[in-house]
């Protein structure tokens, strides 16, 4: 069965438009799993432009479920996750400049600072380490080779995907990284763009999900329909029940 995890930095997003205390991404935390999340995803950016230190020490002490800590390879990210200690680190690719993460890591190209790091998170005690990579097969095997223990398929280009044909197409390559991962002996987890339509399709054709990480469209609709209905119905796609 695969696990729901829900990120909630566009609950932060909101609440720092008007520089409030509220809505507490916290709060939205709590409901998230009282309507049946897994897990709950965050991303500390470099700029704090959701997500804050605090938000993450009190996310730290009160989800119960799996927490899901993604982060780029910054030293002072680093050294926050570390002490926090998450179950999950999702290492991705960060610029200030992006409205949100743009595509996988490229895991050749930073192979030495991932050779730093990966070893880093997991002696701090942290027991999953996923990198976020695009469905390429050589990232894939990349990923292996630095260690990590996980992998988060970017499922950008299938979301944005514009017609059923180009999505098929996009499915296919995801599942063919599913498959390498698996075959390879890594946890596949998923996200980015997945929402209430375009889901089904997609774990119709990709196999071995472990984990998806969903943000945006469950807090979009949380807005017009409340948290945990927005939570529940997920839940439902996700899960069939
Ligand atoms: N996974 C990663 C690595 C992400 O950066 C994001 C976006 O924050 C997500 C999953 C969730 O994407 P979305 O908000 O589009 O559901």
């Amino acid at each position: 069965m695969t696990n729901l995890l829900i990120n909630i930095d566009h609950v932060a997003t909101l609440r720092n438009a008007r520089r409030e205390t509220f809505p507490d991404p916290v709060h939205a935390a709590a409901l998230c799993e009282i309507a049946g999340a897994d897990g709950i995803v965050f991303h500390l950016r470099e700029d704090r432009r959701h997500i804050t230190d605090r938000d993450v020490r009190v996310l730290k002490e009160t989800v119960n479920g799996k927490l899901d800590f993604e982060l780029s390879m910054a030293e002072d990210i680093v050294q926050i996750c570390c002490e926090v200690q998450p179950s999950l680190a999702t290492l991705v690719p960060e610029r200030r400049e992006e409205i949100t993460t743009e595509g996988g890591l490229d895991v050749r190209a930073s192979r030495a600072r991932l050779d730093i790091v990966i070893p880093r998170l997991y002696d701090a005690g942290i027991e999953e380490v996923a990198l976020f990579v695009d469905p390429d097969l050589d990232q894939i095997e990349a990923a292996q080779e630095v260690g990590a223990n996980c992998i988060e398929l970017h499922t950008g280009d299938y979301a944005n995907a514009p017609t059923q044909a180009a999505k098929q197409e996009v499915a296919l390559r995801l599942a063919r990284a599913a498959e390498k991962a698996h075959a390879l002996g890594l946890h596949v987890h998923a996200g980015h763009g997945l929402d209430y339509t375009n889901y089904r399709f997609f774990a119709a054709t990709v196999p071995h999900l472990a984990e998806v990480s969903i943000g945006f469209a469950v807090i979009a609709r949380a807005v017009l329909v409340g948290m945990e209905n927005a939570v529940r119905e997920m839940r439902r796609v996700v899960k069939g029940y």
